[in-house]
Order: structure tokens, then C-alpha cells, then sequence
């Protein structure tokens, strides 16, 4: 049996600064991931990595970013873990650079930053718009220069237990199809989001919530589950991201009478100080009733970046650009794009204390799929890839001293032959039952449908029911390939069975709160009401329905207010 000091699952950002970190401090490490490494979907994020950085030449402080976050979060976020993040974000940036992560500079040969939305000053720093890819490689280099052992296309099966703490992973060697139990002291989770139980999603097929769901099975709450973060810019056609770099970087958002909506008083959701720059819940929302009251074209509005030049977006948006040629047959250089709110995130996850630590004993998360709360309501974009290095140092740094003090126990051999018994059974089921692909399809575009910008109790109902309804089915859902070799359709049914539990997980927390808040905008509770439900909710795993529970705000400096942009 493999055995390390700390297992990390998933190799994006946070995955990796983990490992990095838990290494630094004298721990053996292994980190395994269900691709390789500098295709985890942190690749993904375009727009850039928030920091206060007055050093920079900007009048901004980290009290700023603070509030900035939690006005985001519609007060949901935790004050002290956002503190700790706008506090810890410059030194992590500098790190990052010394890594070499070649940010773009200014006209004086400063960090350059754009602008993000609800921010009050511009402190997003970026390369170009492939700022999480830059930052992807770089870390794999150092994972490389560390020479941390990377189990590359695994994919974890189950979590291992032994006496109430989590000690390992059992997974599938994909190429070989050979199962192993890896055995650790500690397991950080770190294995991204699970932007896949929609369709359709900005997410990478990859998205499909297996670590928050291995997490949930052995008893670790889910928190802020109803919290979907839909972003404003994502192409019509297929789902794909137009990055908040655009806007940041002056774009308009109009709508067929050629007007800047988010600037009339007739959209309930305008915001005249920021415009295309407030909150993405806002301009989501905002963006719906243009096309919800016919103000659309096609059922889409419209990103016009034609104004900022063909200079200008070939430097910084060369990405979104191609992305518009390919997907959309559109050039944003000489011609508005159609764009829809479409679904980028969840600020929800697998609860955590600030160092990392879940409530079960051994086991961390970090990354999109825990929950500290730093985003509460709603993320501010740019605050991901910095939660992922901050707080995946901190899981590492944390795991590694838990480490030193505990001994490795002995685990039966039942760990591993129980789990191969569970996928055999699965791999020996008729094959002309249920199509998993068919499944996921019907729980995604469900979800969409009900759960995603404004919803209410009928549709929220409807969604529970599918989700009820797919779970009977998933027992009976067949696996077209019955070999070992590289089992595609084996993992799309391991994965629907992650999905399905995070879907559930999503529903039952939006229908138990009955208040609009952040990116929960309930048509039937259209209010956000502080007195009953400033506070979170926690969905528990058990057999038949989730059990629901509630834990409070931490509020440290800054009172809910009425929030405007
Ligand atoms: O729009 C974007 O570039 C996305 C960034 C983010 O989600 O943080």
C-alpha cells in the first residue's frame, strides 16, 4: 500500500500550493489528480488575482479589499477568513512572481492591475487573460522542481476511514485500471468545483464535484450549497467564458436599442456608480430582465468592446477574442458579441475552519470545493485563483504539522477489496440500462432551468423531484465498456453519482432559504431578510433526504448595510 505523510486530491492551484507548502515543511507528499496537472480547470481563469497593493502606486488597502469582499458576499462571507485573505494577498502575489508568474506590468514598469467588478479600486493583476494558466505552469514547475510524487489520471473512488479520521484514498489507476489504497496521514481535498451539474456551464467537462461529494459521503458538512454563481459573459453557443477582463478593461454591456442598460433606471437592477462593473449577481440579474422583457436579441444581450481598439484587445484580450471567432463567428474588434449570464462557480463547498480543516478528523479542502465562507452570496471575480493560494498554503501548512503527530495505523485489507467488489458490481450490470451521459444531461439542463439566476419554490420543487428521480435510476445505470483499460464510461458513472449528491445538496439548501441574498434571488421571497437568515446553511449526508442545519455569521468589523452599485 503507497503510504504518505499528506495525500492532496487534485492538482489545480490550490492542490499544488498545498503540496508545495505541506513539502516545504518536511512532509512526504502525494498528490493525485484524474488529469494531468496543467490540465486541472484553474487553467481556465482568465481575468487575473486580486491584491491590495499600495506599494504599487495605488491608494488602496486591504481594509478596502476586505469590505469590497463582504459587501460581495452580500454579508454572508465570514469576516475573519476574508481578512486573512485581503491581509495575506500581497505577500502571496510577490510569491508567485518569484515562482515566475511574468505579470503584466504598467507604463512605469510597475505591477500593472485592471479594474473587476465591485471593487473600489483597480486591483486585479493579470497575465494578459490567461492569468490562471500562467499561474498553473509555473506552479507545476515547482511541484516538478520538488519533485512531489504526482499520481497523474487517477480518479478517487472513495475516502478511507479508519476510526473516525480520514487516513487515505482508494483510486483507479486509469491507464492500468488497477485499483489502489493510498494511505496518508492526512488527505487535503482539493479537487475544484462542480460547475457540471449545469448545463450549460463555463466549466471544463472535469468540473463534477468528486471531492465535495467524497467529503460529504464520510460526514463532513456542506455549507452555502445554494450559493451558484452565474457570470455575466459566457457565449450563448456552448457555455464558454468571455472574461470579466473585458468590462474590467472598459467594455459595455447594451441591449438591442444599442443602450448601456446598467445605467437605466427601468432595470430594477441598474447600478449607476458601477455600471458594467457592479456585482456579478447584479449585472446576471440585470442582464435577464433585458431579455426576460424583450430588450434581448436572440435571447442574449450584448458585450460591445468595439470602442477599446484593435491595439488594445489583441495585448489583453487576445483570448476572449479567438474565443468569440471560434465559438460565436464573431470578432469582438469590430462587432458587439451576444453573451448570456451563464453558470461559472459555486461559492459554496465543503465547510472548513481558515488553516483547512474540516470537521472530519485528517481530512482538509481547499480551493472552489471548500467553503470558509470567503464568498458568501457572491464571489467578486479575481478572488478565486487568490483564495486558492492562500488558503491552499494554509491546508498544507496546517496537514503538515497535524502530520508529525500521529503515526500511520495499520488498515485492513477490506479497504481496498470492498471498494473493488463496489465497482465490480457496477462494471457486471446489463448494458442496455440507463446512459449515464443521457442523466447528465437531463440533472444539468434542469438545474439551469430552476436553480440558476432567479428561482422559486415551483421550479425549485421540480428540480428536487428530477434529482430524486435520477438517484433511483443511478443504481440500475449501465457501464458500455466492461474493461479496465482506460473506462471511460466507468468514470462518467463514478462522476454522475458525484454529481447527483451535489445536486441534491444544492436544491434542499435553496429551497431552505426563503430571502433573495447574493446569487439566491428568489421571485417568491424577493427580499433579503438579516433577521431570519443571516446565517448559513449546512447540508449533512444520510441515507434518503440531507439533513439541514444553520451556523452563524462571523461578523468582525463591518455591519450588513443595504448594498448598492
Ligand atoms: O471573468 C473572469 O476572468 C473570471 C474570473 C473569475 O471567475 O475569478
Amino acid at each position: 500500500m503507497p503510504q504518505h505523510d499528506i495525500l492532496v486530491i487534485g492538482a489545480g492551484l490550490a492542490g499544488m500550493r498545498a503540496a508545495l507548502e505541506a513539502h516545504r515543511q518536511g512532509a512526504s507528499v502525494g498528490v493525485i489528480s484524474k488529469v494531468h496537472p496543467v490540465r486541472s480547470h484553474s487553467n481556465a481563469a482568465q481575468g487575473g488575482i486580486n491584491a491590495a497593493m499600495p506599494e504599487e502606486g495605488a491608494e488602496d488597502t486591504w481594509e478596502s479589499h476586505a469590505f469590497d469582499t463582504v459587501k460581495g458576499s452580500d454579508y454572508l462571507g465570514d469576516q475573519d477568513a476574508i481578512e486573512i485573505m485581503a491581509r495575506e494577498a500581497p505577500d502571496e502575489l510577490i510569491q508567485l512572481e518569484h515562482m515566475g508568474v511574468i505579470f503584466n506590468r504598467d507604463e512605469r514598469g510597475r505591477l500593472g492591475a485592471r479594474s473587476f467588478g465591485g471593487a473600489s479600486f483597480a486591483r486585479t493583476f493579470f497575465v494578459a487573460d490567461i492569468t490562471g494558466q500562467a499561474i498553473l505552469h509555473v506552479m507545476y514547475e515547482q511541484l516538478m522542481k520538488a519533485q512531489i510524487y504526482v499520481y497523474e489520471e487517477w480518479f478517487v473512488t472513495s475516502l478511507i476511514m479508519d476510526d473516525g479520521a480520514c487516513r487515505g484514498a482508494v483510486a483507479i489507476d486509469m491507464l492500468s485500471g488497477k485499483m489502489e489504497a493510498i494511505q496518508a496521514k492526512a488527505v487535503i481535498m482539493a479537487s475544484g468545483g462542480l460547475g457540471r451539474v449545469y448545463e450549460p456551464s463555463t466549466n471544463a467537462l472535469i468540473c463534477t464535484g468528486d471531492g465535495i461529494s467524497l467529503a460529504y459521503r464520510v460526514g463532513a458538512p456542506l455549507m452555502d450549497m445554494e450559493m451558484v454563481q452565474y457570470h455575466p459573459t459566457t457565449l450563448p453557443s456552448n457555455g464558454a467564458l468571455l472574461s470579466e477582463a473585458a468590462r474590467g478593461d472598459g467594455a459595455y454591456l447594451i441591449n438591442s436599442e444599442g443602450e448601456r442598460f446598467m445605467g437605466n433606471p427601468r432595470n430594477p437592477y441598474h447600478a449607476p456608480n458601477k455600471m458594467e462593473l457592479a456585482s456579478r449577481d447584479v449585472v446576471s440579474r440585470a442582464e435577464r430582465v433585458e431579455i426576460d422583457e424583450g430588450r434581448g436579441v436572440n435571447g442574449a444581450v450584448l458585450l460591445d468592446c468595439r470602442h477599446l481598439g484593435r491595439e488594445m484587445i489583441m495585448e489583453r484580450l487576445s483570448q476572449v477574442r479567438d474565443l468569440g471567432i471560434q465559438f460565436s463567428g464573431v470578432d469582438i474588434v469590430d462587432d458587439p458579441i451576444p453573451i448570456v449570464p451563464g453558470m461559472h462557480y459555486q461559492m459554496g463547498g465543503i465547510k472548513t475552519d481558515v488553516e483547512g480543516k474540516t470537521s472530519v478528523l485528517g481530512l482538509y479542502a481547499a480551493g472552489e470545493c471548500a467553503c470558509i465562507s470567503l464568498h458568501g452570496g457572491n464571489r467578486l471575480g479575481a478572488n478565486s485563483l487568490l483564495e486558492t493560494v492562500i488558503f491552499g498554503r494554509r491546508a498544507g501548512s496546517d496537514a503538515a504539522q497535524y502530520a508529525k503527530n500521529i503515526d500511520l495505523p495499520r488498515l485492513s485489507e477490506a479497504v481496498q477489496s470492498d471498494e473493488e467488489k463496489r465497482i465490480q458490481e457496477i462494471l457486471s450490470r446489463e448494458s442496455n440500462g440507463d446512459v449515464a451521459a443521457k442523466m447528465r444531461l437531463e440533472l444539468g439542463q434542469s438545474m439551469h432551468k430552476n436553480v440558476a439566476v432567479f428561482r422559486d419554490a415551483e421550479g425549485m420543487l421540480e428540480t428536487q423531484a428530477k434529482v430524486a428521480e435520477l438517484k433511483e435510476r443511478y443504481g440500475k445505470v449501465a457501464v458500455q465498456d466492461r474493461g479496465r483499460v482506460y473506462n471511460s464510461s466507468l468514470l462518467f458513472v463514478l462522476e454522475l453519482g458525484y454529481m447527483i449528491d451535489c445536486a441534491e445538496a444544492i436544491v434542499a439548501s435553496a429551497l431552505d432559504r426563503k430571502e433573495s441574498r447574493g446569487a439566491h434571488t428568489r421571485l417568491d421571497y424577493p427580499e433579503r431578510d438579516d433577521e431570519n437568515w443571516l446565517k448559513h446553511i449546512m447540508v449533512y449526508y444520510q441515507p434518503g433526504e440531507p439533513r439541514i442545519d444553520h451556523s452563524p455569521v462571523t461578523i468582525t468589523h463591518w455591519q450588513p448595510q443595504e448594498r448598492k452599485y
